[in-house]
Parts: structure tokens; C-alpha cells; sequence
């Protein structure tokens, strides 16, 4: 028995693909992130953040937690102020889909959300809505996920010793998408603590700017509204995100990531999101240029269900000139 659903996060499952890894020499481990209770691996960052926004006053009876997110962290911010007794205001860009917009307001929070097409410089940007909302909030706290050491720290202190002692200590490879960056830093961080051998692999959307700022060092002018893969990929850089752990990147495009989150769940029954489907493609990239034996971990970060409007509906995908795979 588990005395409060806060207990549940964490400790997720290590599963090992089983049907469209060719590659013999290599093993290929997912991480089922959507195991944590509000469907993805932002419960685990949300609840290490606001524990620490308690512990030190930041965040008081009666506060408002307020974020940008692209949805999972809005969910797990909505279950984690529903549970312990604050109010959530969430701004999200208006291309993330209606279940999730709908799943914060299910757990009784307040969404804002705001246009895709804002430049980050645009008041009107998810991320500056959030920032104005919570300055002229009294009694407001936020995460700042995107700029907040503890997100990364999260990952190193849970994430990254289950991967480790989930594998006995034989990961070589880990890879991982990024927005925050917090996932790759905390895990590759500890990882390659433990064995600095270990290689961090980052991809990345087409349209992103972290794929060029690691190949170039300078950031270059964000792209508008060019991919359509929620939760990965980024138009600013940011704090959380520490591109010294990331060995190598490679850039996907929609039909990778939407097709191989498809394939996942006809082949293997695993029924993750987009990010899930490009971490694997990515994962699959990596293993056709290993010719040693190795073992690469990735994660499927959040749940299918919620994308049942978009790459999972045929139509949807036709529509968007994507196909069916
Ligand atoms: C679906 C999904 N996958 C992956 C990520 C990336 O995780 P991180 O922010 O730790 O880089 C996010 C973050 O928003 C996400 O929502």
C-alpha cells in the first residue's frame, strides 16, 4: 500500500525492445516514464522543485504555483498543487494538444494559453506570459523549469541511479531530446560520474536552435512554428540545459518521431509520445554506428493517450502530409 500518490513517482520501468532493434550486438532499454502518476517524467522535476520551494519558504501556505509548460509539466504541476493545496495558473503555446490542455484543467488548475507563433521576445510568448503573471501575482512561486538547477538535479538524484543500478552498471549510451535540457544534463551528468565512458546522444527537431548552437557554438535566429513534435526542441537556450555532458546530436523530423511512436506501440506495445518515438530513432541512429556490444538506455518520456488527437489519429497524419508507416 501506498500511503499518497506523491510516492508513486520515480522508480520506473527499464524495458528492454524486443522487435525493431536489428542489431544484435546492442541492447536497447527504454525507461517508461509515463509510469509516474500524471503521465510523464516532469512529475519527477515538479515534485523535487516545489519540495525545495517548501523547505525554503519560497513557496507558503495559500501560494499560487504558476509555469510555462508545453503540458507535462503543467500536469504535474496541476496534480502536485491539487494534492497539497495551492492553486496552478499554467501558460502553454496553443499547438499543444487538447487532452493536455484539458488534463490541467482536470486537476483544477487555471490554463493560459498563449500563440505558438509569439517570437520569445513577444509579451504574448508562453514563456513571458508566465514571468508577468507570476510578478503581478502576490504570493506566487515558479519553477522556472527551463532556468532551475534543481530540474537538472532531479534527474541526477533519481532518474540517473535508476538507470544506473537498473542496468546493472552496464549503460554505455544514454540518450535523450531536450526543451529544458534538464533530462540529458541530470542523467548524463551522474552517468557518466559513475563511468565517463558513457556517451550522451541529444536529438533534436529540425527547426530547433540546439542542434546548431552545439555544432557552431553560436546561436542562431529561431525558426517559426517548424516542427510539430510537443515537448522537445527549443527557440532559446536554456539554463537547465548543460551541453558539456552531450557527445554527439542528431536532427529528426516529424515523420521520424511521429512514425516510430506509432511503431512502438504496433511492435513492441509501448505507447509513448512523439519525444518516446524520436528518442528511439535516435537510439536506433546511434546503434547502426556502433560496431562494439553496448547497452543504450533512452526514455520514453510521457503517455500516447495523450496525443489521440494528433499522430495517433491516421487522419491526422495524412492531413499533416505525414504517412501512416
Ligand atoms: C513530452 C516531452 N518529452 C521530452 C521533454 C524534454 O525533457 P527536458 O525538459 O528534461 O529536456 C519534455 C519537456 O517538456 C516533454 O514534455
Amino acid at each position: 500500500m501506498t500511503q499518497h500518490i506523491l510516492d508513486t513517482i520515480g522508480n520506473t520501468p527499464l524495458v528492454k525492445l524486443q522487435k525493431i532493434n536489428p542489431y544484435p550486438h546492442i541492447d536497447i532499454y527504454v525507461k517508461l516514464e509515463f509510469f509516474n502518476p500524471s503521465g510523464s517524467i516532469k512529475d519527477r522535476i515538479v515534485n523535487h522543485i516545489i519540495n525545495d520551494a517548501i523547505a525554503t519558504g519560497q513557496l507558503q501556505e495559500g501560494g499560487i504555483i504558476i509555469e510555462n509548460t508545453s503540458g507535462n509539466t503543467g500536469a504535474a504541476v496541476a496534480m502536485n498543487a491539487a494534492i497539497r493545496g495551492y492553486k496552478a495558473i499554467l501558460t502553454m503555446p496553443d499547438k499543444v494538444s487538447t487532452e493536455k490542455q484539458d488534463a490541467l484543467r482536470a486537476f483544477g488548475a487555471e490554463v493560459v494559453v498563449c500563440p505558438t507563433s509569439a517570437p520569445p521576445d513577444s509579451p504574448e510568448h508562453y514563456v513571458n506570459k508566465a514571468r508577468s503573471l507570476a510578478a503581478a501575482t502576490p504570493n506566487s512561486f515558479m519553477l522556472n523549469q527551463y532556468d532551475n538547477k534543481k530540474n537538472p538535479e532531479a534527474h541526477y538524484l533519481s532518474t540517473g541511479p535508476e538507470i544506473w543500478q537498473q542496468t546493472g552498471g552496464k549503460v554505455t549510451h544514454f540518450v535523450a531530446a531536450g526543451s529544458t535540457g534538464g533530462t540529458i544534463s541530470g542523467i548524463g551528468k551522474y552517468l557518466k560520474e559513475q563511468n565517463p565512458d558513457i556517451k550522451a546522444v541529444m536529438p533534436d527537431p529540425f527547426g530547433s536552435i540546439y542542434y546548431a548552437y552545439f555544432k557552431t557554438g553560436v546561436v542562431p535566429e529561431p525558426e517559426e512554428n517548424t516542427y510539430q513534435v510537443e515537448g522537445v526542441g527549443e527557440d532559446h537556450i536554456a539554463k537547465a540545459m548543460d551541453f558539456s555532458v552531450v557527445d554527439e546530436m542528431y536532427q529528426f523530423s516529424d515523420q521520424d518521431a511521429f512514425g516510430m511512436a506509432r511503431k512502438l506501440a504496433r511492435e513492441e506495445g509501448i505507447f509513448g509520445g512523439g519525444t518516446g518515438g524520436a528518442n528511439v530513432w535516435g537510439a536506433l541512429k546511434l546503434a547502426a554506428t556502433l560496431s562494439e556490444p553496448a547497452t543504450i538506455v533512452t526514455v520514453i518520456p510521457d503517455n500516447g493517450v495523450k496525443y489521440m488527437s494528433k499522430f495517433y489519429n491516421d487522419q491526422w497524419m495524412l492531413d499533416q502530409g505525414h504517412s501512416l508507416g
